[in-house]
């Protein structure tokens, strides 16, 4: 049998990347704000229909920034599903805030919409929503929930970069939304994020903590004749040499998403029926979503199973792997006071979790063998 190695992720030039870069040189302009974010930031706001985006150098800090935004204080309380990345927590943690992990729904493993009421106190800020694998979480009742408690939603959609719930696109619900550019995502500049703002109010305050707490941008456009320290704020804009490479990414949209829409149903269609065989939940999509195709995930039904099944496909050169552990039990969870038993569907699915190779270079080669041996795994 001829060797098999496939990558669980891979970085894939989509066409311009070089090109741009050298460009961005040539233009003189490769720290922030050069004419190349500025391109990134027109692509988002018009594709999306957002009033503002701003690149950021991750969605971690597109996370900070949205955390300062809200002038988070300490003793404020944030509620965000158990089963995220934690930056989710901890951009609102640096600010002083109380996390409140709420359990997922069994089928999206997106924030329990169910017990967002029942979290909320009067020290509640904000509660944040993360699409998982890019499927919306129900972003009706969440932003009905949110109105009438008065507290601010901020959608954390790394993960979901052209995501649709109901015919809307995700990122564009919440009064702030960050993204992922990090080398994993559909899109990427090895390391980025955006910060999308909804509510036109924020934009300049963003654009002053975007810039170490500084009126720069303002001077910029002529608005002040010097610029200065007014603020809070960090150096959260990336060089213009990546905004180059994510905008060549950018602009093969149509083709990123095409191939992964075909990565995605190729797994499904060969995975089904195993998986109802034995027992192995895939992805569901609630018809009124739209996903993205960021990634390919099966709940095994033990941790057992999934611990063999990462392992045997190793052993025969193909890279799967695990996602989140339970916040509520990190270190950091603990002191926080979260115990065993807290968030019992995250604590499951956490266990049994596995995501399979996905890349915009995978090829179906690559995904034949990968479900050949996943049909030959000893259950
Ligand atoms: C849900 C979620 N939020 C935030 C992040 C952080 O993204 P970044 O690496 O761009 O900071 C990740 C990382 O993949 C993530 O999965």
């Amino acid at each position: 049998m001829a060797e098999i190695n496939v990558d669980f992720n891979r970085p894939v030039l989509m066409g311009n990347e070089f090109e741009y870069m050298r460009q961005a040189v040539e233009n003189g302009h490769i720290s922030g704000d050069g004419p190349f974010t500025k391109k990134c930031h027109s692509f988002l706001e018009s594709e999306l229909g957002v009033p503002k985006a701003l690149l950021t150098t991750s969605c971690t800090h597109a996370l900070e920034m949205s955390a300062m935004l809200l002038d988070i204080q300490p003793g404020d309380e944030v509620i965000l599903p158990d089963f995220t990345f934690v930056s989710t927590v901890n951009a609102f943690v640096l600010r002083g805030a109380k996390p409140v992990f709420l359990d997922v729904r069994p089928d999206t493993l997106n924030l329990d919409e169910s017990k967002l009421e029942a979290a909320i106190t009067v020290r509640t800020k904000a509660v944040i929503p993360v699409h998982y694998a890019g499927v919306g979480c129900e972003m009706d009742s969440i932003m009905e929930i949110a109105r009438r408690s008065n507290i601010a939603v901020v959608e954390d959609n790394a993960h979901g970069l052209f995501g649709k719930y109901k015919g809307k696109y995700l990122g564009t619900f919440g009064t702030l939304a960050s993204q992922s550019f990090h080398e994993t995502k559909n899109f990427t500049s090895g390391e980025g994020g955006a910060l999308l703002i909804n509510d036109p109010m924020l934009v300049e305050r963003a654009e002053i903590i975007r810039e170490k707490g500084t009126n720069r941008a303002r001077f910029f456009r002529g608005q002040v004749d010097k610029y200065t320290w007014v603020d809070i704020g960090s150096s959260y804009l990336p060089s213009d040499i990546l905004a180059a490479f994510l905008l060549a990414q950018l602009e093969q949209r149509e083709k990123v998403q095409l191939h992964r829409k075909q990565v995605w149903e190729i797994y499904e269609a060969g995975l089904k029926d195993w998986a109802a065989k034995h027992d192995v939940q895939l992805p569901c999509i609630p018809d009124h979503c739209e996903q993205p195709y960021h990634m390919f995930y099966m709940l095994l039904p033990t941790l057992e199973l999934r611990q063999n099944l990462i392992s045997y496909l190793r052993e025969h050169g193909v890279y799967s792997v695990f996602h989140y552990l339970p916040l509520h039990l990190s270190d950091m969870g603990q002191k926080f006071g979260g115990k065993l038993g807290d968030c019992p569907v995250t604590e499951r699915i956490s266990d049994q979790l596995i995501r399979l190779p996905f890349h915009n270079a995978l090829t179906s080669g690559e995904q034949e063998q990968v479900i050949d041996l996943i049909h030959e795994f000893p259950f």
